[in-house]
């Protein structure tokens, strides 16, 4: 990601931390309906995450959720890349590919921060399942990169679309965590030098979490984004 892409995107998070502007920001895609195969493979990846780490927000289930959220955006990488060896003598298409290739590289280095940091604070507090909460993102990490490989090669219109479910899901979790948790959560530090290394600095668990549900409100309403850009 180019620096300048770094600080916009850090300006918006930023300014997203305002309830009246976020809401605002949200609404433009709050009620966007995606089509009937991302809504089914939606239902079953939301359903399965809240059947292996329950319906509750927690740092473990948050691992997991990271560990996946990443996948996505390195699939249509590949996916988008593929195609462009394909379609390299359609300009339009070509410029409509390398977007989608930008907006997932940028995205990528998001969600790796997430994972990383969230992972320093799951082994802090030992809330790390072998199992549950490393081999099996592990595991389903693989086969959903090439499930959305195909996805996006097939539709990718669906493949995005099933990405805005997963990051709103993503950003309701975190809403919710916030609102259950947050006088500890801003009593907890974040030590994290990764986090430092990206360039945030949070003064609290709190303020961590809130930047990072702003992330995901971000990827939703550009997974769409990205969508209608082809339209106009
Ligand atoms: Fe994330
Ligand atoms: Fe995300």
């Amino acid at each position: 990601m180019s620096e300048e892409q770094f600080k916009a995107h850090e300006a918006l998070v930023k300014e997203l931390n305002d309830p009246t502007l976020r809401a605002e920001y949200a609404r433009a895609y709050d009620n966007y309906k995606p089509g009937i195969v991302a809504r089914v493979l939606g239902y079953i990846l939301v359903g399965s995450g809240t059947l292996v780490y329950g319906k509750k927000p927690s740092y473990a289930k948050f691992k997991a959720i990271e560990v996946i959220a990443r996948i996505p955006y390195q699939s249509w990488e590949v996916a988008t890349y593929t195609l462009l060896t394909a379609l390299y003598s359609n300009e339009e298409r070509a410029i409509e590919l390398t977007k989608t290739s930008q907006f997932s590289r940028e995205a990528q280095d998001n969600e790796t921060m997430h994972v990383v940091v969230l992972a320093q604070i799951c082994k802090r507090l030992k809330c790390n399942g072998l199992f549950r909460h490393t081999l099996i993102p592990l595991v389903f990490a693989l086969f959903y990169f090439w499930t959305i490989y195909i996805l996006y090669m097939l539709s990718r219109r669906a493949a995005l679309e099933l990405n805005y479910l997963f990051e709103n899901h993503a950003y309701h979790q975190y809403s919710q965590f916030l609102k259950d948790n947050g006088e500890r959560l801003r009593d907890t530090p974040v030590y994290s030098d990764f986090l430092v290394y990206y360039g945030r600095n949070p003064r609290s668990e709190y303020e961590l979490f809130e930047s990072i549900r702003n992330d995901e409100l971000v990827h939703r309403n550009r997974s769409i984004r990205e969508l209608q850009a082809k339209k106009a």
